[in-house]
């Protein structure tokens, strides 16, 4: 048996429909290329190495734990994080944890795992940084690709269909440099549809019929819609209230350089937003307008 055991899974956008996801819409999201890496050896105590990611270390150890107990495993462990995906931001970054964490304890346990199983063990340690977490982002962080994901009433009943797209498309990926607090985020719209339910219901039906446009539009690649499809989400998601002052100035600066749509992606309240590039030069020209609101970012592509 190896001493020590790598697994790596992919991060992803929410290209339509996160919050209502939660609730039982349907969404789209994308594995992007941006990656994180856990090394996993025994020790003689459990040992969590953040490298020179921002992190919760409380949150991070509870997750080690419950995908530790899914699998059956005991033991103490070192577990050090890598990769190039950035943590705290909306990009799936605790669920890529886990599904890399149940790769490499697989690996130490000398256990050949389904990627139904790797998804199913890693849900469990989302649940230590989420609470009531959809399941989109471990389904992305397993299986990558472009997907509509739909919650079921109980896990077992979660759906995930691969979506057919025209070619490849550029994103560029605005960072607020704030940390979105999923979870606080995931409950102000809890109490929203609590609050007012009549009003989240009129909004959830608008993301459903933004989804199924967005899944014809991506099929036939008109990638006009699909931008202008992005713009009424966002008008959606800041009805939530999910949507800082930061997120408006990446997505006014995008769309200042002729992004063809821009929205926040993930929790919100921080984290990341997203723009649809014309091309790749056109998502470099988004990258350097958003640079020049002060904020940093990367091009990733989709499809
Ligand atoms: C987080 O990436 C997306 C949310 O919809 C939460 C979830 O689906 O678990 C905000």
């Amino acid at each position: 048996m190896e001493i020590r055991t790598r697994g790596e899974a992919c991060g992803k956008v929410i290209l339509f429909g996160e919050h209502f996801v939660v609730h039982g819409v349907p969404a789209i999201a994308a594995g992007i290329s941006n990656k994180t890496t856990v090394e996993v050896e025994p020790s003689s105590e459990m040992l969590f190495i953040p490298g020179n990611q921002r992190t919760i270390p409380e949150l991070t150890y509870r997750s080690i734990n419950n995908v530790l107990s899914a699998m059956g495993i005991k033991g103490n462990f070192k577990v050090t994080l890598g990769g190039d995906l950035p943590t705290a931001g909306g990009l799936g970054s605790s669920a890529a944890f886990c599904v890399a964490l149940a790769i490499a304890f697989a690996k130490q346990a000398g256990l050949t795992l389904s990627k139904e199983q790797i998804n199913n063990f890693a849900y469990e340690g989302e649940k230590a940084f989420h609470g009531n977490p959809s399941g989109i982002d471990n389904v992305l962080a397993t299986y990558g690709g472009v997907m509509t994901y739909t919650r079921g009433t109980t896990s077992k009943e979660n759906k995930f269909e691969p979506l057919r797209t025209v070619g490849r498309f550029y994103l560029t990926v605005g960072i607020t440099g704030k940390s979105s607090p999923t979870v606080a985020m995931v409950s102000k719209v809890g109490d929203f549809k609590k609050t007012k339910p009549d009003e989240f219901a009129e909004l959830a039906k608008k993301a459903e019929k933004i989804v199924s446009e967005a899944e014809d539009s991506l099929f036939s690649g008109n990638m006009e819609r699909l931008g202008a499809l992005m713009n009424e989400n966002e008008l959606l998601l800041e009805a939530l209230g999910v949507v800082s002052a930061e997120n408006i100035k990446i997505i006014n600066s995008a769309r200042g350089a002729g992004a063809l749509g821009a929205k926040i992606t993930g929790g919100g309240g921080g984290g990341c937003c997203i723009a649809i590039a014309k091309d790749k030069t056109h998502a470099e020209q988004i990258l350097v307008a958003i640079r020049k609101e002060g904020f940093d970012g990367f091009i990733t592509t989709v499809g």
